[in-house]
């Protein structure tokens, strides 16, 4: 008896050159470094170029995760993009990214659970891999999020920033009883009451435009800690581990003290924390893949490690993934 396993074989990760910092910031809107800071933990954010879209950004770091799992675009059976800031209303940049690899052949389409889409994203590529749809999967993660921000509403244009993180995974078949490896166990979540606490003013079938980025972040913030421990804790109940055996906790990068609560409430210490909201902000579905970029490529995480991932974001939406890593 053998059983599938979806297991991650390349991580790639991309910034735009553009850096904005807190101290520009002030300049422009009435905020404080110090502020931003305090409440946030937010230093910096990158910003996309004109003429450089997240199709652009998702495929720098698709390319990156490509090489580093050691394959070419014709091994890649399956392109998901989580995103909330799409090139195009249509088609998926999921297509334009296949467009801009030069694929032709396989699935290409795009999520949209805004901060929590990465985990959603994997979450689905681990189910079609099970299933056969596909055998191996680009996972990319790709925002301009400050496309939509309202750069005078202060009260949510210093918080975001642009990005994309990717991952290649692929369907394994193990022995049973073979040493565990893989995406272990995934918990996904929404309540589409709560939509109202985040969300933009305006769409293509609403208003014809974009909309920006609209928050009550005393809300969100109240919600965070709750939704992300309620997943947390599900999965590793799920896979059968406790909160003491992770090695690696790789949260969506929000807010600093919303990590700094829900990990300290899922009992996590702080050195396993990977945290990047300081030089990112938060970038939406990007976070997550970026984050953990950064952990693989510096070191920190390493084959046989065991990894959570964990989102929030609006709709609400929040998931988180347990892994046990290959790379
Ligand atoms: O991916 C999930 C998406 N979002 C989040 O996770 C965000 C969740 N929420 C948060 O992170 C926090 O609620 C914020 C960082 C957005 C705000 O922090 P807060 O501690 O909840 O502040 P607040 O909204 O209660 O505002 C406190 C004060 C207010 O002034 P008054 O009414 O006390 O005079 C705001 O007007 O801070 C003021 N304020 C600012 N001051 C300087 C709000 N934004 C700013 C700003 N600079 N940028």
């Amino acid at each position: 008896m053998t059983i599938t396993r979806t297991l991650v074989r390349g991580v790639g990760g991309y910034l735009p050159q553009r850096i904005l910092t807190n101290q520009e910031l002030e300049k422009t809107v009435d905020t404080s470094h110090e502020w931003i800071v305090q409440r946030t933990g937010i230093e910096q954010r990158h910003v996309a170029a004109e003429g450089e879209f997240t199709s652009d950004l998702a495929t720098h770091a698709a390319k990156r995760a490509l090489a580093s799992a050691k394959m070419s675009i014709e091994d890649i059976d399956l392109i998901i993009v989580a995103t909330t800031t799409p090139d195009l209303t249509f088609p998926a940049t999921a297509a334009l990214v296949q467009n801009k690899l030069g694929m032709s052949h396989g699935i290409a389409f795009d999520m949209q659970a805004v901060c929590s889409g990465f985990v959603y994203a994997m979450a689905t590529a681990d189910s079609y891999l099970k299933n056969g749809l596909a055998k191996r999967a680009l996972v990319i993660g790709a925002e301009t999020a400050t496309r939509i921000l309202d750069w005078e509403d202060r009260t949510t244009c210093v918080l975001f920033g642009d990005g994309a993180g990717a991952v290649v995974v692929e369907a394994v078949q193990l022995d049973e009883g073979a040493p565990e490896q893989g995406i272990l166990a995934s918990r996904l979540r929404s309540d589409g009451t709560q939509w109202e606490k985040l969300y933009t003013d305006g769409g293509v079938s609403t208003t014809g435009t974009n909309g920006h980025v609209r928050m009550q972040g005393k809300e969100v913030f109240r919600h965070a800690v709750g939704m992300i421990t309620d997943v947390v804790d599900g999965v590793l109940a799920d896979a059968g581990y406790t909160a003491d055996q992770l090695d690696w906790f790789v949260p969506h990068q929000a807010n600093r003290r919303i990590i700094d609560g829900a990990g300290k409430k899922v009992g996590i210490p702080p050195e396993k924390v990977i945290i990047t909201v300081n030089k990112h902000a938060n970038t939406s579905a990007a976070s997550v893949p970026m984050a953990l970029n950064e952990a693989v490529a510096d070191g920190r995480i390493k084959p046989g490690d065991l990894v959570m991932l964990e989102a929030m974001g609006g709709g609400f939406t929040w998931g988180a993934t347990l892994i046990r890593w290959t790379d």
